[in-house]
Parts: structure tokens; C-alpha cells; sequence
């Protein structure tokens, strides 16, 4: 079963926007090396980027269903989105939250994740490192409860 990787709004324009905060890397950059990291431990991969709420909730609704686990980096959403949070709570799958930016070093508003709720663990500030640690953390707890 794939481990989900959700990317919310605006990660779509990785690269391009504030790469002083956010790199220089592509989303389809950050996507190659999910699908190398995840073949090397042995781990599907299924990757969804949108910019709209709706899209990600639904997404994450399939997911109940469909896969092992999700890792989400929900960009904005992540500080303001109840309707994110309980589409996780409601999945009832392990959930990794990863962010490039450290997002307690930021702006107060960016410091309160919603998604933090749902989530075993928080990845920040380590760039497109998080979401490959955020892979590892997952192959290690699903080998350890095979589902
Ligand atoms: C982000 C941090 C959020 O505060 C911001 O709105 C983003 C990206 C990150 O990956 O650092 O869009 O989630």
C-alpha cells in the first residue's frame, strides 16, 4: 500500500517562490526523490499537490481506504484548516506533517499547526530532507505493524 504525499497550496510553485526560505529545488524535484527513497525502503509512493482545501480533504478522504499512510505538508492550510485536520483525524492512518521552513523561526501566525492534531510527528526546517526522514520514520513503524 503507498504512503500518501500531500503538498497544499502554493508548493506547486516550489523553486520559483522565496527560494531564500524555500529552496531552489522543484516540486518535481521533491517528487524524484520521494519515489528513489521510497523504492530504496521497499515503499510505494502515490504524490498530490493542490491548491484548493476541498481537493486535499477529498484526497485525504480516499486515502482511508487506499493506502498505509500519509506524509502532509499542508502550506498554508496548515494554520488555518479545521476541515484538513478532521479529514485526518477521520482517515485514521499514521500522519507525518513535514515543512521546508522552520516554521517556529517565522511569523507568529505560522507557528499553531491545526495539522500538528492528527499528526505522530513534525518534520521543519530541513527543506526537501524532511519529506525523505518523514519516509524513513514510516518504513520503520509499518515493518513494525504490518498492516
Ligand atoms: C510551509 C510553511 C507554511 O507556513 C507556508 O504557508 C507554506 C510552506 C513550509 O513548507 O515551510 O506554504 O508549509
Amino acid at each position: 500500500k503507498p504512503v500518501l504525499v500531500l503538498n497544499g497550496p502554493n508548493l506547486n510553485m516550489l523553486g520559483k517562490r522565496q527560494p531564500e526560505i524555500y529552496g531552489r529545488e522543484t516540486l518535481a524535484d521533491v517528487e524524484a526523490a520521494c519515489r528513489a527513497e521510497a523504492a530504496r525502503l521497499g515503499l510505494g509512493v502515490d504524490f498530490f499537490q493542490s491548491n484548493h482545501e476541498g481537493a486535499l480533504v477529498d484526497r485525504i478522504q480516499q486515502a482511508r481506504d487506499a493506502n498505509s499512510a500519509i506524509i502532509i505538508n499542508a502550506g498554508a492550510y496548515t494554520h488555518t484548516s479545521v476541515a484538513i485536520l478532521d479529514a485526518l483525524n477521520a482517515a485514521e492512518l499514521p500522519v507525518i506533517e513535514v515543512h521546508l521552513s522552520n516554521i517556529h523561526r517565522r511569523e507568529p501566525f505560522r507557528h499553531h499547526s491545526y495539522v500538528s492534531q492528527a499528526a505522530l510527528g513534525m518534520i521543519a526546517g530541513l527543506g526537501s530532507q524532511g519529506y525523505l526522514f518523514a519516509l524513513q520514520a514510516l518504513a520503520r513503524r509499518l515493518a513494525d505493524a504490518p498492516q
